[in-house]
């Protein structure tokens, strides 16, 4: 695990934003899911393998208060720099999201993935994933996961990935109903196409 941490540090103490092969700018595929949960707003969000992205921008104009992952310390001590002034509205948890998570971390309303569980590759690892995905989430919360499809590439940043469609992600997740699915196409900063699938889960049970 230290290895790919010390990956991961190495992509961000190297690599601008802008040039990092999942940069985006606007969000609109995951403010399109996310706007079909009519309460995100007023909600504790749960991000994923959070990198760097200006996402983080986007969800604090809500009054959503948040939870911030990552593997790599790099990423989180940028986006710590970044937002010193938003006091406790952010949670920071620099840890493997295929590890079990803190027992105090509960009640989470809405989990956000793009790009995170794709890099899970072992069933074992996946299993926790979704473990951690059911215990943390209240019934009713949401689940959106953003994660390269079938069509899409089979490496990202140098690691192999898996590729999921719809039908995987319903197998993994028992006590969830799947709310929409949607393909869409990410041009990346090189202009590569990078084909991904988005989802959104509401937990039923
Ligand atoms: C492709 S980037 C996506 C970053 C961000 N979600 C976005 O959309 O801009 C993948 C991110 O997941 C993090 N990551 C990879 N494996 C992880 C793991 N097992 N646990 C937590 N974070 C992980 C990486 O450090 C990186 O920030």
């Amino acid at each position: 695990m230290k290895k790919l941490t010390e990956h991961w540090n190495g992509i961000y103490k190297k690599t601008e934003d802008e040039n990092l092969g999942w940069y985006e700018e606007g969000f609109s595929q995951t403010l399109k899911i996310l706007n079909l949960i009519p309460t995100w707003k007023e909600s504790k969000m749960f991000v994923s393998g959070v990198g760097t992205s200006g996402l983080v921008d986007e969800l604090l104009q809500s009054k959503a208060d948040l939870v911030l992952n990552d593997l790599s310390s790099e990423a989180i001590e940028k986006l710590k720099l970044k937002y010193m002034d938003m006091g406790n509205r952010i949670e920071w948890l620099c840890q493997d999201i295929s590890e079990p998570l803190p027992t105090d971390l509960k009640e989470i309303d809405i989990w956000i993935d793009r790009a995170v569980l794709h890099f899970l590759t072992d069933d074992v690892s996946i299993g926790q994933y979704f473990k951690n995905v059911t215990t943390s989430l209240n019934v009713g919360g949401y689940a959106i996961f953003a994660e390269f499809s079938k069509k899409g590439a089979t490496k990202c940043a140098g690691l192999d990935v898996r590729r999921y469609d719809i039908q995987d992600l319903k197998e993994y997740l028992p006590s969830f109903e799947c709310i929409a699915e949607e393909e869409y196409t990410f041009i990346n900063p090189k202009g590569d196409t990078r084909p991904y699938i988005y989802a959104l889960f509401s937990k039923i049970k």
